[in-house]
């Protein structure tokens, strides 16, 4: 069931899997009439957009799978291209794809090779995907919207959701290359929500700690007790699950957010909000 509701197009990036896929999955179940999945991965993108038509509500509802590096900028502008193409419009914009550290280790002792590769995919990666789309949305029709007492409301152009990362906060033993990208990934959707509401698009970031996916599981493999943590010091006790997170960015994505940009959500379970002493 959809507590919030985005018809029109997405375009959604790491949608292969993990939190890319539940968001995916949860705007199809908010009404979206089509979505553009794109991940580096080509086998299970394509699986991932079948999967998604269990969830849609809309009868007319479409998808198209696209193999996508988004650090390589040119094949991100042809890949926007052909989805604007296909489609006809971009409203919303969902950019999931990124990595963790190959391995953690603290300064100065972390690999300056896998910082480079982490910032080229989770910060270069984020603003190739957002400058190509956000010339698709500020070429595209404003969208209104009746409000509950009657009136139209502009829904401007597009509105764009990046996955960052509660690490956008803070700093975190042994993580630098991982950290910095995810504080470089606030701040681009910062500079990008000022940039971009005199053309009428929203800029927000979606910005978790632990999620239940593929990625969090290399975590636990590289720190084996931080299941045992996340019970101790999170107030759910354990990470969240993907369609959680998907749920938050159709909030975000949806006319219920109209006055919402350049924000960061955090979502957490109320961990940042305290430490958790009893
Ligand atoms: N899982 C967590 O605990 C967590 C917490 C906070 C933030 N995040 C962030 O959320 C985002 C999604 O993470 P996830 O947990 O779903 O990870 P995941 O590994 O499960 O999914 C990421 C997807 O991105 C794709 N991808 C990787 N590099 C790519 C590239 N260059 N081009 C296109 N696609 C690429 C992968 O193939 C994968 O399908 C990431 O930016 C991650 O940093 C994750």
């Amino acid at each position: 069931m959809a507590y919030f509701q985005t018809k029109g197009v997405a375009f959604v990036t790491g949608s292969a899997g993990g939190i890319g896929q539940g968001a995916a999955n949860a705007l199809a179940a908010a009404g979206a009439t089509a979505i553009a999945f794109a991940d580096i991965d080509e086998a299970r993108v394509k699986a991932a957009a079948e999967e998604s038509k269990k969830h849609a509500i809309d009868s007319n509802y479409r998808v198209k799978a696209f193999r996508l590096d988004t650090s390589d900028r040119k094949a991100v502008e042809e890949v926007v291209q052909a989805v604007a193409e296909e489609f006809g419009r971009i409203d919303y914009l969902v950019h999931s794809a990124g990595v963790d550290q190959v391995e953690y280790a603290p300064v100065p002792d972390d690999d300056p090779d896998d910082f480079d590769r982490v910032q080229r995919i989770n910060a270069t990666g984020l603003l190739n995907v957002s400058r190509a789309v956000a010339k698709v949305m500020e070429a595209q029709e404003p969208r209104q919207f009746t409000t509950v007492s009657g009136t139209q409301r502009d829904l401007g152009r597009g509105v764009i959701v990046n996955v960052a990362s509660a690490a956008a906060f803070v700093g975190i033993p042994a993580k630098v290359g991982y950290v910095a990208s995810k504080w470089a990934s606030l701040g681009i959707t910062k500079t990008l929500a000022v940039d971009l509401a005199p053309k009428g698009i929203r800029v927000n970031c979606m910005c978790p700690t632990w999620v239940d996916t593929p990625m969090f599981k290399g975590e636990q493999e590289k720190i084996p007790p931080i299941t045992d943590l996340i019970k101790k010091i999170n107030p759910a006790g354990r990470p969240a699950e993907v369609d959680e997170v998907g749920n938050s960015i159709v909030y975000l994505c949806s006319p219920a957010a109209s006055y919402v940009n350049g924000h960061a959500l955090t979502l957490d379970a109320g961990m940042t909000a305290g430490p958790m002493i009893t």
